[in-house]
């Protein structure tokens, strides 16, 4: 059996969670192998809205064992209100989450790092989700970092050591916290701890290998995008994680060998949250007109999503870096209305055309070459099948599939987890 990764090849919120929670029954396991709460993933089913963080978006099928792998970033105090709130819709939680060992815990003083060195960044800042990522990855990769697994030994000295550094540095940054404030945070934190400790922590390398060894078949849950890829993506703009098929390599402790399928998923169109470039970013109406019929504000802050036509040249290099194996094309019912849609194939830099993705789309002025393709002015949002595709609609997949040369297995037409359609692989 194959260990199988799905991944968003834009700035994130593709539509990740929706589509785990579609594809989840054909699978043993769901694992997170990077990232934090800066993920927000939507679930919409049975007219009931979710919005998961830190758990794996398997959570809600029955029979699925999930986990949260040694890649992830953990803050207890949001990961209780999480699990605590699915407990209470009648979910057995503490039977079907495991956390790994080796994950990274997020402190209350990585939050309040976070903050302040983006404030310190000034017009260049980031524009993180504030969740304390970028300083909890930091640490781990500085070897100073708390993992879930010391809970269990000298706990209380290693937390005071960390604590200590985290409050010199926000000194220097001018940042103190006050006192009573940064007590009632950490009594929360600690509360959490608690609770964490009624379930399983295990050695998840050891956990996820053996279940394949038995022929247990695992999917990844990917979170942000490729081009959030701390090594890959629109760097310095970026979270902290590697979000491409290599993170659940090391995310979870699984060798490149068991890789099977790589799902790799996106928008008919492209929107970014935070700072950072974006070559296809639309400022006018038709900007708006995406942002309004796609619903397109953040699920963890509630900021606009920045939003534009679709980017060929970013979603090629996604596809080499990831290896993809299958495309899954999202929200394309948001289009449903647009006499004319626009992908571009290639940017033209300083008079020259390149169909690559550069190194730098910051300090350079990139101008996307556009092909126009006739809209297809058909509501798709409860159409089940391809043999109901408006032959526009059909003509826009070919030549996406021909301008990416992958095939596209999956449509989603809509937020629901019905609203999706497969398609046969020719
Ligand atoms: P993720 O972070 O990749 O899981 O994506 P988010 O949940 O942050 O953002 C995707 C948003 O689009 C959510 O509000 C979903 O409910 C919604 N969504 C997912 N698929 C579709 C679709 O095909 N059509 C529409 N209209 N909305 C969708
Ligand atoms: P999902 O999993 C969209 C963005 C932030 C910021 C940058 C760094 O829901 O797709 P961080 O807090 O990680 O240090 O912020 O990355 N970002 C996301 N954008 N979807 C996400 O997750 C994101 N997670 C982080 O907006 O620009
Ligand atoms: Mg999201």
């Amino acid at each position: 059996m194959k260990v199988d990764v799905l991944l968003g090849l834009q700035w994130g919120d593709e539509g990740k969670g929706k589509v785990v929670d579609v594809l989840t029954p054909r699978y043993d396991v769901v694992a997170r192998f990077q990232g934090g709460p800066n993920a927000g993933h939507t679930l919409e089913f049975d007219n009931k809205k979710y919005v998961l963080r830190s758990i794996p978006s398997g959570i809600f099928q029955s029979g699925q064992i999930n986990i949260i792998g040694n890649g992830v970033v953990l803050d207890p105090v949001l990961f209780r209100e999480e699990a605590e709130a699915l407990e209470k819709s009648g979910i057995d939680l503490k039977k079907v989450l495991k956390l790994s060992r080796k994950a990274h815990l997020i402190l209350p003083t990585h939050r309040l790092l976070d903050a302040a060195l983006e404030a310190a960044k000034g017009k260049n800042k980031i524009g993180t989700t504030g969740k304390g990522i970028g300083p909890t990855y930091t640490d781990k990769v500085s070897r100073t970092g708390l993992r879930l697994g010391d809970t269990e030994h000298r706990f209380d000295e290693k937390y005071a050591a960390a604590r200590q550094r985290h409050l010199d540095r926000l000194a220097s940054l001018g940042a103190t916290p006050d006192a009573d404030k940064l007590a009632e945070l950490e009594k929360a934190w600690m509360d959490a701890i608690d609770y964490i400790r009624q379930y399983e922590i295990i050695d998840s390398e050891h956990y996820v290998n053996h279940l394949v060894d038995e022929g247990k078949s695992v999917l990844c849950e990917g979170a942000q995008g490729t081009l959030l890829d701390v090594d890959f993506g629109s760097y310095p703009f970026v979270t902290s994680s590697n979000t491409v098929c290599a993170g659940a390599c090391t995310g979870l402790g699984v060798a490149p060998r068991r890789i099977g399928k790589v799902y790799g998923i996106f928008k008919a169109y492209c929107t970014r949250v935070g700072s950072g470039p974006f070559p296809t970013e639309l400022f006018d109406e038709t900007g708006k007109k995406i942002r309004e019929l796609g619903h397109e504000y953040g699920a963890v802050t509630g900021r606009e999503r920045r939003c534009g036509w679709i980017d060929l040249v970013a979603l090629r290099y996604s596809i080499m870096i990831n290896g993809v194996t299958r495309l899954i094309m999202m929200k394309s019912d948001v289009l449903d209305g647009f006499d004319t849609i626009k992908a571009c194939t290639a940017y033209e830099i300083d008079g020259e055309v390149t169909r690559d993705f550069p190194f730098n789309l910051e300090d350079v002025e990139v101008k996307p070459v556009y092909t126009e393709l006739p809209g297809w002015k058909t509501d798709m949002t409860s159409m089940q099948s391809e043999d109901e595709f408006p032959a526009e609609f059909k003509a826009y997949i070919d030549f996406l599939e021909k301008e990416l040369n992958t095939p596209i297995t999956i449509v989603s037409v809509g937020p629901d987890r019905t609203q999706t359609i497969e398609r046969k692989l020719s």
